[in-house]
């Protein structure tokens, strides 16, 4: 028999902190647990929804569906060779233990994405990125289970179709996979990168020499410094993509802003720097009900207590509707909205 609980309070596992509860939960610490579930006519008339870290999520208050929590654990160096290290970790591990186990190893790689808040499993989800790094550098394949049937399949980095916070994993294969575990190939002559926004400042007045674990110790000071730590004021990190728009619109925004945070893209594009669109607009550190947008990083959507899936889906409309009639740009919210 499965461990299937009732409405069970989700509160506390998704760091908006949104109340929600789900009709059905299962903590899942093993794959074949899956095949089981999906012989029960009573669940499989449900729908399913996969839960790692609740850190990208905005959860409505009730879930008729059953809830997996991943609670794959392990992590392992599954074999090195002249070029690299291979090294597996499950779907459930926390990310941020697992990059410090990595840099603790001698392994490096993963040390710009310190910090972000989540699981392993959901890593690849939304190719995680920060300080000029993204999950699908290191990536080199991953295990995914069918919510059908609970078969295995591998998928390759390139099977993944990576992009900017993109994978098929929001895309033509959302919603039908469990991701188990995850290979990271960690290069042997991996080079640190420090190009990014404050880190070779952090670095600096770190006074050590300069390595992996180093730039590890700025990130984390930068992000502690501009991002409020869910376990303080729950929000979801970046709420909204940086868009990314052709060169003409880009020039069209220029000309009545000169001030506009841009960066080449691909041919004839350009990212632009929503947390700045959104600062100009007049929403950083402007509340709307019980939510806000953070005062030290205007990208970051805070509930600031009470708040509903209702609160944020109103800010989300006034921010994008703001920075349409400002710059005619349109924003993406980032999280993943059930
Ligand atoms: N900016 C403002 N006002 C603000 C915030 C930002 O003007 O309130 C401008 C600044 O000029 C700054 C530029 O925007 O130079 C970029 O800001 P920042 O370096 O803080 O990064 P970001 O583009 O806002 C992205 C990621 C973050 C990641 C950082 C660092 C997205 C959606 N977000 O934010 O990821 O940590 O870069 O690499 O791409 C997340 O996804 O949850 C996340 C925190």
């Amino acid at each position: 028999m499965l461990p299937i609980q009732f409405n069970y309070d989700l509160k506390n596992a998704n760091t908006l902190g949104l109340p929600a509860t789900a009709s059905h939960f299962l903590s899942l610490t093993h794959p074949a647990q899956l095949l089981e579930l999906s012989q029960s006519p009573e669940l499989k008339a449900l729908p399913w929804r996969v839960l790692g870290g609740g850190s990208n999520l905005v959860l409505p208050e009730d879930i008729n569906a059953l809830v997996i929590g991943v609670a794959l654990t392990g992590r392992r160096l599954l074999r090195e060779d002249d070029e690299a290290w291979y090294v597996a970790a499950a779907g459930g591990e926390n990310w941020h233990e697992f990059v410090a186990w990595t840099l603790a190893q001698g392994w490096a790689g993963l040390e710009n994405l310190s910090l972000i808040p989540g699981t392993v499993g959901a890593a690849p989800v939304q190719n995680i990125g920060a300080y000029g790094v993204e999950v699908k550098d290191s990536l080199f394949e991953l295990t995914a289970y069918s919510l059908a049937d609970g078969h295995a399949r591998v998928f390759s980095a390139a099977e993944c179709q990576f992009s900017y916070r993109d994978s098929c994993f929001k895309q033509a294969e959302a919603g039908k996979w469990l991701i188990g575990e995850v290979v990271f190939k960690l290069a042997k002559s991996a080079s640190i990168k420090t190009n990014y926004g404050d880190i070779e400042q952090e670095l600096a007045l770190l006074a050590q020499p300069r390595s992996a674990s180093a730039v590890a110790q700025a990130v984390i000071k930068v992000r502690q410094r501009k991002l409020p730590d869910p376990a303080v004021i729950g929000n979801a990190g970046s709420f909204f993509k940086n868009p990314i728009v052709t060169s003409t619109l880009r020039e069209q925004v220029l000309a009545a802003h000169p001030q506009l945070v841009s960066y080449p893209a691909g041919p004839a594009h350009y990212k632009l720097a929503a947390g700045w669109l959104i600062e100009q607009a007049g929403w950083k550190g402007r509340q709307l009900g019980p939510v806000g947008m953070y005062q030290k990083q205007a990208l970051v959507l805070v509930n600031h207590g009470g708040a509903t899936q209702n609160d944020v889906a109103k800010l989300t409309a006034a921010v994008q509707a703001d920075v349409k009639a400002k710059f005619g740009v349109e924003l993406e919210a980032e999280p993943v909205w059930w």
